[in-house]
């Protein structure tokens, strides 16, 4: 039953008036834009928890958590958002106490359903922003990795994969009808205002623009006498991209474009690769077009890079003869 305070104290955390405003997400983001909070609970025994929250904006985290005490961290200068210090502070504890009576909820309902441990339990909560629209409030739990209760609009709906015991919490938490009212008020006022504010502060470095690096490389070949081109680009910032291999103006349809990689300073990296005869790769080019790049696509050619890999070559062998040179030199002087 320790389960049903949790919905108690979210009414702790909400303001004041909360009419159903219709949001416009800030110039010069791609919509939706949105925040949530992830935690994933490990509970290894009944009496040892492991926890790891932290806070989303988009893909880019932003806030962590550290326990005993639960304290938020702040991982930008910007993550503060326009929130007071005491909303903040109000935040904190909010967080702290949902959290520590989320923990005795979940081993109170493992005593009574003879949960085996281990087991794992996931919480994300948050909102996100579709332009001309009222913001969309979500909590999701999973257990085990199964998506467990939701909640939705202004009531809690269990998944099928959740079964009996999903359906059993779902009945008992929607009994308390103000309690819904007041989560969803938090969701749908509180995060879109947090959200908002944050998209504000940390405008400059989120709506930066970094241009991309671009090279090419040969990859494995696919068969005799055939080739892959590889066209390697990274380094940019924001993430929508354009490469495409061509001959002159011509699209090469045959062009394989994998998965956007993230890199670790939070730019991104794509490969993007065209199998061609041998006898066929003179004359292609990889062709890159970036909101960086103000109109001025880059553009790699094949046979540059394949006679740019021969002079490569050339001088780091020189270089090596070199070195070696000197080396010697040095050992017998
Ligand atoms: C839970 O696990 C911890 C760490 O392995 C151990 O120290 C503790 O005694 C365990 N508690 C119970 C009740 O098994
Ligand atoms: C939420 O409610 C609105 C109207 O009140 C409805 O149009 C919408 O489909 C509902 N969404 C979900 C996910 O239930
Ligand atoms: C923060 O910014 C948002 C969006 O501009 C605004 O709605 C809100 O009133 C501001 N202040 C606070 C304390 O939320």
């Amino acid at each position: 039953m320790l389960f049903l305070q949790l919905p108690l104290l979210l009414a702790l955390f909400v303001g004041g008036d909360n009419e159903e405003n219709k949001n416009s997400v800030p110039e010069g983001f791609q919509e939706p834009v949105s925040f949530k909070v992830i935690c994933v609970l490990s509970f290894h025994n009944s009496s040892w928890v492991q926890s790891l929250c932290s806070g989303w904006l988009g893909e880019l985290q932003t806030h962590g958590w550290k326990n005993n005490p639960g304290t938020i961290i702040y991982l930008w200068p910007w993550s503060k958002g326009n929130f007071s210090n005491e909303e903040l502070m109000e935040m904190q504890n909010f967080f702290h106490m949902s959290f520590v009576r989320f923990v005795q909820a979940f081993y109170s309902l493992a005593k009574k359903w003879k949960l085996e441990y281990p087991f794992e339990g996931q919480i994300a909560k948050g909102c996100e922003l579709h332009a001309g629209e009222a913001p969309v409030g979500f909590i999701r739990t999973a257990y085990q990795g199964s998506d467990f209760l939701s909640f939705q609009n202004k009531s809690w709906v269990s998944s099928p994969e959740g079964g009996r015991r999903a359906q059993i919490l779902r009945r008992l938490l929607n009994l308390f009808e103000g309690n819904q009212e007041t989560i969803h008020k938090l969701l749908s006022d509180t995060c879109p205002r947090f959200l908002l504010g944050l998209l504000d502060a940390g405008k400059a470095y989120l709506q930066r623009q970094v241009r991309p690096e671009a090279w090419l490389s040969p990859g494995p070949s696919p068969g005799p006498g055939q080739l892959t081109l590889v066209c390697h680009v990274s380094g940019f910032y924001p993430k929508p991209i354009w490469v495409m291999w061509m001959r002159g103006e011509q699209e090469q349809q045959g062009t394989q474009r994998n998965d956007i990689l993230p890199n670790a300073d939070g730019t991104s990296y794509l490969r993007v690769s065209l199998d061609v005869e041998a006898s066929e790769a003179s004359g292609l080019s990889c062709r890159v077009r970036h909101s960086s790049l103000g109109g001025q696509d880059i553009i790699l050619h094949w046979d540059h890079h394949s006679s740019v890999g021969w002079i490569a070559l050339a001088v780091i062998v020189t270089l090596v003869l070199m070195a070696g040179l000197a080396f010697w030199l040095w050992k017998h002087w």
